[in-house]
């Protein structure tokens, strides 16, 4: 089959309507708004009711991609979902999706790259694209973070929301489309990020309830020190190999774990603050929803155009990390 370059022909997002602010924050634990605004550029972030599951957000971030771009659910060839809140160990996300949107011709997994996993799913999904196997493809990134924090630890409560983003992939018809990607892990780094609880290793139990190992648990220093560096060597290499130069980039989309680490990253590129997408502020750290978010807003309020170049980047748990170049367009 004929090798043909993928592109994101529709992208949208959703995020829960209910809000919590730093100051909402300030009542449930030993905080205030100064210190999160001045450490990590998040304002307030979006909280699912609760039981809402990580598949109805993705779903509805689906469901408008879908009707952007004016494909039925049952054209869809393939779903990848990739979230660290999973609705259920099994079956995968991707099949509650599957059947909440009526993509009855789809397969579909998930996939756990955490921070990364959007990334890790686009690249993943243009190879179905580019082999010519798939017409359609539908990435999603979503996470309920709000179930896996720990609302008593100010130490990582303040810093994550719940959302989803999702994006149409199809062959590209011209020139544009994923250019290039660098996907990296690095195992060793495994204890600075995690939650430890619920899987094979430590089984549900009231003693794992009792340790709080069903929360995440972050080394959030070392992490910043990582993903600064991190982002900064996958942005350098993909643009070198291309090529290019930061000042090519018509907007730089990174994750959004932390507005310092964001600043420092373009700062160390020379990338003028205008081309670098930023939404922390609204929906904090959304995990694998953070890039797709930022997509979809840029897209809308006209920001990226067809035969812009984007790069994306990402840095997160286990350690993974990731870079694409994409031309933006059909
Ligand atoms: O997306 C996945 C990847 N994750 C990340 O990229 C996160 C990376 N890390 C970070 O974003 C930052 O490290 C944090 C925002 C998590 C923390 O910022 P920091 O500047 O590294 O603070 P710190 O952990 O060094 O803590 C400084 C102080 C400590 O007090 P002492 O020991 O100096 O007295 C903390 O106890 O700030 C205290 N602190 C808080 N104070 C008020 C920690 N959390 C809070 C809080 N409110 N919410």
């Amino acid at each position: 089959m004929p090798e043909q370059s993928a592109t994101i022909t529709a992208v949208s997002h959703y995020v829960p309507e209910g809000r919590l602010t730093n100051r909402d924050l300030e009542k449930m634990v030993d905080t205030d708004d100064r210190w999160i605004m001045e450490r990590t550029g998040i304002r307030e972030r979006r909280i699912v009711e609760q039981g809402t599951p990580t598949s109805s957000l993705g779903a509805e971030a689906a469901r408008r991609v879908l009707s952007e771009r004016g494909v039925e659910a049952d054209e869809i060839d393939l779903i990848i979902v990739a979230t660290v809140t999973p609705d259920m160990m099994f079956p995968s996300t991707a099949c509650v999706l599957q059947e909440k949107i009526g993509a009855s011709n789809a397969w579909g997994f998930d996939l756990s790259g955490a921070c990364s996993g959007f990334l890790y799913a686009l690249a993943t999904g243009a190879q179905f694209i580019q082999s010519g196997r798939h017409s359609k493809v539908l990435v999603v990134g979503a996470d309920v973070m709000s179930s896996i924090i720990d609302f008593e630890d100010r130490a990582t409560c303040v810093l994550f929301g719940d959302g989803a983003g999702a994006v149409l992939m199809e062959a590209a018809k011209g020139s544009n489309g994923v250019v290039d990607w660098i996907l990296g892990s690095d195992g060793s780094g495994g204890p600075y990020l995690y939650m430890p609880g619920g899987g094979s290793l430590h089984p549900p139990s009231a003693e794992t309830v009792e340790r709080k190992m069903h929360y995440v648990h972050q080394n959030g220093r070392s992490v910043f020190k990582f993903a600064v560096r991190g982002m900064i060597e996958v942005s350098e290499s993909i643009l070198q190999r291309n090529g290019l130069t930061p000042s090519d980039l018509k907007l730089f989309v990174p994750h959004q774990a932390n507005m310092r680490i964001i600043k420092a990253t373009a700062e160390k590129l020379r990338l003028d603050p205008a081309r670098v997408a930023v939404n922390i502020d609204r929906f904090a750290n959304t995990t694998a929803a953070t890039i797709p978010i930022c997509l979809s807003e840029a897209s809308t309020d006209g920001t990226i155009e067809e035969g812009d170049l984007l790069l994306l980047v990402s840095f997160g748990a286990g350690f993974t990390w990731g870079g694409i170049l994409l031309r933006w367009g059909c």
